[in-house]
């Protein structure tokens, strides 16, 4: 693997601006969750965090850090929903792999879940293998540009492969999928995602084998042949299923995982996954706060339920354990739906006014977006102006200014 030379300093969520680290530790306080124990410095050769995520938000690490939490918690979301569907809670989940870890963001909510004896991860990178191994405690196993030289001896209930087979060429879809799912134990459990073909950047056509292949991506260091930009349809994954031993029972989820990637769950031989469902966590943002001469703040976003056959239930305006508004969507956001191809339902605007009657100066206001899917999303502001806000786009900004 050639040294990066480029490699950034890690990153201290001590360093980063309060008000930030406040909203990262509400939201992850919100999950019963221990926020220290989750924010421990993100290693400067992480090429997800300082490559792909600080970029898209202008170098800002505040606002980049949120989002590294904010996509672990959906992230913690898919997982836990396989775990409870498909395996009956965290307290049956005896072994646990996170295949293409990367420096593992899961891991740093799975050990608040399970032993370190019972997480394993692997990746390409050693250095993140070694560095999960030495900050975490779990068992860690170098992986390898070609399946058929992977040594692993455990087996797993659950193996989840994060944006891993979104990144593959046809062969080695097919090969890391038989590799990977053989590493099962009886009854255990393989979910990984996918672009589905409705990602496809605009202008490109699908081939006509189902999946279509770029040779490029985030990585600075891995090669083209083994890894790039894939999107395939649900009859090129439906058929590698079916080259699997036992024709195994399988499910998809439009959007199941990250904010554009569809999740497939796929039993071991003879495991019936028919009874699972993953839901994708609600996501919205805020986009702007407009102070009144009361001294009032009026803040405006939008909001958004992405799984199919569900609804937002309640959007609430809260600070700490208080609630302090209930909202009601104000318009349609059709222009959002520009950041969310084919998603289900239909995007809403919303907007509130604060007071200092009801607000003190600096705190941090919170709206929850619940759904009947029994998932929350939030986003966070503070008040009064100039506040820090978080937007739940791809780009430092407000997805429509004004
Ligand atoms: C987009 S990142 C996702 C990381 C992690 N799953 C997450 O969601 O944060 C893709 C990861 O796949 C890893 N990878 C690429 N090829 C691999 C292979 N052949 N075996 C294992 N990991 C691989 C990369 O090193 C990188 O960490």
């Amino acid at each position: 693997m050639p040294v990066d030379t480029a490699r950034a300093p890690d990153l201290s969520f001590d360093d980063l601006d309060p008000r930030y680290r406040a909203f990262i530790a509400d939201y992850i306080g919100l999950y019963g969750l221990d926020a220290d124990a989750f924010c421990r410095p993100l290693p400067g050769a992480d090429e997800m965090f300082f490559k792909a995520i600080l970029p898209n938000y202008e170098q800002d690490a505040s606002i980049a850090a949120f989002k590294f939490t904010e996509a672990t918690l959906r992230h913690y979301d898919t997982v836990r929903q396989i775990v409870d569907g498909a395996l009956g809670g965290f307290e049956k989940l005896g072994s646990f792999l996170d295949f293409a870890s990367g420096y593992g963001r899961l891991t740093r909510i799975m050990l608040q879940k399970l032993r370190p004896d019972q997480i394993h991860v692997a990746d390409i990178y050693k250095d993140a293998v070694d560095w999960q191994r030495q900050a975490f405690g779990v068992a860690g196993t170098y992986s390898t540009p070609d399946p058929a030289e992977l040594r692993h001896e455990a087996r797993h209930d659950l193996v989840f492969v994060g944006s891993l087979f979104s990144h593959l060429p046809a062969d080695l879809f097919h090969r890391w999928l038989a590799t990977l799912h053989g590493l099962l134990k009886p009854g255990g459990v393989l979910a990984f995602s996918v672009h589905d073909e409705s990602f496809l950047p605009e202008g490109e056509a699908m081939d006509a084998s189902g999946i279509r292949y770029f040779r490029f991506s985030e990585s600075g260091s891995l090669d083209a042949d083994i890894y790039g930009m894939s999107y395939v349809s649900e009859a090129f994954v439906a058929d590698a299923i079916a080259r699997l031993p036992g024709r195994p029972s399988w499910r998809r989820f439009h959007k199941g995982a990250y904010e554009n990637q569809d999740l497939y769950v796929v039993g071991a031989p003879g495991k019936d996954v028919s009874g699972v469902f993953v839901a994708s966590t609600p996501m919205g943002g805020f986009e702007t706060a407009a102070g009144l001469t009361n001294g009032a703040v009026e803040f405006s976003g939008w909001a958004l339920e992405r799984t199919p056959g569900k609804r937002l239930t309640r959007l609430s305006v809260q600070a700490g354990a208080r609630t302090l508004l209930e909202v009601s969507p104000h318009c349609e956001r059709p222009d959002v739906l520009t950041h969310f191809p084919k998603v289900a339902n239909a995007p809403i605007g919303w907007r509130f006014r604060l007071g200092p009657d009801l607000v003190r100066p600096g705190e941090v206001i919170r709206l929850r977006m619940d759904s009947d899917s029994g998932l929350f999303g939030c986003a966070y502001a503070e008040f009064p102006p100039p506040v820090a806000m978080t937007y739940a786009g791809w780009s430092r900004r407000a997805l429509r200014a004004g």
